[in-house]
């Protein structure tokens, strides 16, 4: 086996358990092109400042480039058994140049590397979730303009509670995501600064310029701090929390669907594509996407308290550890952009059952509360209104009848306010168009939120 990098200081050869099983290149592999554009970078400020001389910068420049194409292209395998995606790029450096590769790591640690990469890595995959989350919300924007006026029973405590429109239920899951989307930004905005030059630790005696490879690679700003700037990992819990916070609205919105997709509500149907069957029984048509998406927020919210509980006891600045960061915010990462890619054509190939909707809302007296607030502006005050619905809805129930079909003489029975126009003060349509309080179903309302969405939307375009 080759000597390891670090072999002068060690008297013995690694152990092969040992060096398995602190071996990352597994699952850090993936932020190759971020390591070698961190690196690029480096070599640049190192030239620039006379600390390498400048055509050493030129060629390790021009190696690492070559690395990433033979990368990319596949003519260059990552070596499992190397350290780490560093160790691995360097080494092939130093293959490829011999004397002037040795020169790249000259005023850099592996510290503060890892924690360039891993932000770099990041920052691009929060831009692809945000794109994709864009995605999700325009389709379900586009479905809401379909039905502001497709009533449903709105639902507490999962009874039938008041009527809505399916358009004002979807919305309310624009509004969580476009959170999601602030959030995403948020993170991406605070954790965009440098720690290239933090070094192991307490910095360099070298006369580096960390604005420039700040610069160079898109920050914002180097870090202050070097201790800081290598130990900390708040955005890999900032980013997890905000996607398990971005994995609760998927689920509840999967649930949701799960629900209306049984034969109990049969609100919507899901397309053939988006729906799997039973091995047994033939009748099945199961909505698995969603009950997946459901599981691995699970899963995501596990990551998070992974990363959590990982940081919490570790003395600065860096420590073995925080290997274990990747992992857990990687699988974060991939489970969000599957669910978020799967989700959004199941939700646009998804039929609504208007008709449904509609009669589940006529059942459930889904208007009493209509009803009390009609002697309410005929002028009793609220709390008898409540108890004489009350009374009315007990009568129906005994009778099997609906407040739209219980005869007016039973109404006015209770009380002499009740007149022929409580029928169009209790249908549905009335009910909806009536609830014009900010933020309610009625249809212009509704349009009025679409268009507020949309403009918060445009934001991130
Ligand atoms: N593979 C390591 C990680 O992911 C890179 C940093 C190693 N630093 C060290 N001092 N051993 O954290």
């Amino acid at each position: 086996m080759a000597d390891m990098m670090w072999a002068g200081r060690f008297s013995k050869q690694v152990d092969e358990t040992v060096n398995a099983f602190n071996s990352s290149i597994a699952f850090d592999g993936r932020m190759y092109r971020h390591d070698i554009k961190g690196s690029i970078a480096h070599a640049e400020m190192l030239g620039k400042q006379g600390i390498i001389p400048a055509e050493d910068s030129v060629k390790i420049i021009e190696g690492l480039e070559e690395i990433l194409a033979d990368i990319d292209s596949g003519r260059l395998e990552l070596d499992p058994a190397a350290e780490d995606i560093h160790m691995f790029v360097e080494a092939e450096l130093t293959r490829r140049l011999g004397d002037v590769g040795k020169r790249l790591h000259t005023a850099r640690s592996r510290n503060d590397q890892v924690a360039v990469d891993l932000r770099l890595y990041l920052r691009d995959e929060i831009k692809q979730i945000s794109d994709m989350t864009a995605e999700l919300i325009k389709t379900i924007i586009s479905i809401a303009k379909e039905h502001t006026e497709t009533i449903m029973p709105g639902y507490t405590h999962l009874q039938r509670a008041q009527p809505i429109t399916l358009a004002h239920h979807l919305m309310a899951y624009v509004w969580m995501l476009l959170r999601d989307m602030d959030r995403l930004s948020d993170t991406s905005h605070r954790m965009n600064e440098c720690p290239l030059g933090c070094g192991a630790l307490a910095g360099t005696t070298y006369n580096t310029d960390r604005e420039l490879t700040a610069g160079l690679l898109g920050f914002r700003a180097p870090m202050r701090n070097s201790l800081d700037g290598v130990s900390d990992r708040d955005y890999c819990v900032e980013l997890c929390c905000a996607l398990s916070l971005l994995m609760t609205h998927l689920s509840r919105f999967s649930e949701e669907i799960i629900l209306w997709c049984s034969w109990e509500f049969k609100f919507v149907e899901l397309d053939d594509a988006f729906a799997t069957g039973s091995s047994i029984m033939p009748q099945k048509k199961n909505p698995d996407v969603t009950e997946l998406i459901r599981g691995k927020t699970g899963r995501v919210n596990g990551d998070l308290v992974t990363l959590l509980t990982m940081m919490k006891g570790l003395p600065l600045a860096y420590n073995k550890d925080m290997q274990e960061d990747k992992e857990a915010i990687f699988d974060a990462v991939d489970n969000v952009k599957l669910c978020v890619k799967t989700f959004t054509p199941m939700l646009r190939t998804m039929r609504v059952l208007k008709d449904n909707m509609r009669n589940a809302a006529a059942r459930g007296f889904i208007n009493a509360t209509d009803c009390a607030d009609y002697l309410v502006k005929k002028g009793m005050p609220f709390r008898d209104a409540y108890k004489i619905t009350g009374t009315l809805v007990a009568q129906c129930i005994g009778k099997g009848l609906t407040l739209e079909t219980l005869p007016l003489s039973d109404y006015k029975a209770m009380s002499e306010l009740f007149d022929n126009d409580v029928y169009d003060a209790i249908s549905l349509e009335t009910c909806v168009r009536e609830r014009r309080s900010q933020g309610g179903p009625a249809p212009e309302n509704v349009l009025g939120q679409i268009a507020a969405a949309e403009s918060a939307l445009s934001f991130y375009e």
